[in-house]
């Protein structure tokens, strides 16, 4: 990957700027700015929100967004409302091999394809996608109105140019887009394939730390936000829009990446995943998933997440007299699971980089009978679980599978069965 400047912090008050002296000061919004910039604001939050979790940018620009044609409505595949809604959810557990999504030809909005929601679109809740493209978007660029996004590529390097600058994400990198800003993703070498997840609640934020203390899990050093870098073009351009469900477009004749200087606490950012610093128990027991999130989005209901983002990174295992791999349960939080590298440590087998596994509310899950087996009789020497990266996005409203993830082909239809050879252990 080309080296890339990249400010660090989480959600901290940012000021860059690609010319100098394009940036203001003093004011946000002065009669006259250098070089005829447009001040505008993007507000992440209501006017009103708690300032610690007030999100707004202020952007100097070429020309301001509002300047666009009418946004007609475009068909497209998976932006149709709320497609996990047209079939009842099922309690049964569910998994998936990786998609196979035919991503030659396509770009980023014609290679998605929507696993499972929840929610209500723009709102609350999350939408959970599997995503193939080799080609870049040209001249088309896309905003949501409705989530936030998070990337997360797990084969090949991808690039993200935005209005506030672009991001290079890598394996085991994430990027979280915020709601409304504009931007376009591109392959860096081969074909890029990932899961993407919109998130329609709260933005997503640092986890409180509790009795961890001011350190720990993802630290806020570690995350990284681009430079102002903006494009002076002028022709034909194209505006994509996901507004309330649906796909909306329109002509410009500015690149809309010609924001020159920025500052402010919203923006588009990255983060590594190798980067978290992994909590775990040095006595016994296996501490419950929350200890790996890395980001939350929270509802008014304290500690009940609208969607909590949650890694399994490469980490010791040490407990003494425990059974080490996740304990057998059943959760009022509902679990979609994927693999970014490696293998994951609760399942022997069938659970791969791409691959997906959906664990709803109060439906029973944990090892398959072969990991109880070997995890209930292995000696228990510390272990280092090295080359793994999974991920869960942990949501307070059941994930509906859509249609088109209930009929995949890649649907493991025998899922259930790794559970059908543990055996009765039990002696009076
Ligand atoms: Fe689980």
């Amino acid at each position: 990957m080309g080296d890339l400047n990249y400010m660090t912090g989480f959600a901290s008050h940012f000021e860059t700027e690609a010319l100098p002296g394009a940036l203001p000061r003093g004011q946000n919004s002065p009669q006259k700015t250098e070089y005829g910039l447009y001040p505008e604001q993007l507000s992440g939050s209501a006017f009103t929100a708690p300032r610690d979790h007030n999100l707004r940018s202020w952007l100097y620009r070429i020309m301001p967004t509002v300047v666009h044609g009418e946004f007609e409505q475009v068909a497209h595949n998976e932006f149709t409302g709320a497609p996990w809604m047209e079939l009842p959810p099922t309690p049964n557990q569910l998994r998936w091999f990786p998609q196979k999504l035919n991503g030659e030809g396509k770009n980023f909005l014609q290679g998605l394809i929507c696993m499972a929601g929840n929610g209500e679109v723009g709102q609350s809740g999350s939408a959970i996608y599997h995503l193939e493209f080799d080609q870049g978007m040209g001249n088309s660029f896309f905003y949501s109105s409705d989530s936030e996004i998070v990337f997360l590529p797990f084969e090949n390097e991808m690039q993200i140019r935005t209005e506030m600058g672009e991001l290079r994400l890598g394996l085991c990198e994430i990027a979280v887009i915020p709601r409304g800003v504009k931007f376009q993703v591109n392959p860096l070498g081969g074909k890029v394939s990932a899961y993407m997840t919109e998130n329609f609640g709260e933005p997503f934020r640092l986890p409180n730390l509790g009795p961890i203390g001011a350190n720990g899990l993802a630290n806020p050093r570690d995350f990284q936000y681009p430079v102002a870098c903006f494009e002076d073009k002028t022709g034909e351009f194209k505006l994509f829009n996901k507004f309330a469900g649906y796909l909306y477009q329109a002509n410009l004749k500015q690149s809309p990446l010609d924001v020159v200087a920025w500052h402010g606490n919203l923006a588009p950012y990255k983060y590594n995943l190798r980067n978290f610093n992994t909590i775990n128990t040095v006595s016994f027991d296996h501490p419950d998933p929350s200890i790996f999130t890395v980001l939350t989005s929270p509802t008014t209901s304290e500690g009940t997440a609208n969607v909590d983002f949650v890694i399994f990174p490469p980490r010791w295992m040490v407990a003494e007299n425990t059974f080490r791999p996740p304990y057998y349960h059943r959760n009022y939080m509902n679990e979609y699971m994927g693999l970014l590298e490696g293998v994951y440590d609760a399942k022997a087998e069938g659970f791969q980089p791409g691959g997906a596994s959906l664990h709803n509310r109060m439906s029973g899950h944990g090892p398959d009978a072969n990991t109880f087996k070997k995890a209930s009789s292995g000696e228990l020497k510390p272990v280092f679980q090295g080359k793994t990266m999974a991920f869960m996005f942990e949501s307070n409203q059941i994930y509906r599978p859509t249609p088109k993830a209930m009929k995949s082909e890649q649907r493991d239809k025998a899922y259930q069965q790794c559970w059908q050879g543990i055996e009765r252990i039990f002696k009076k």
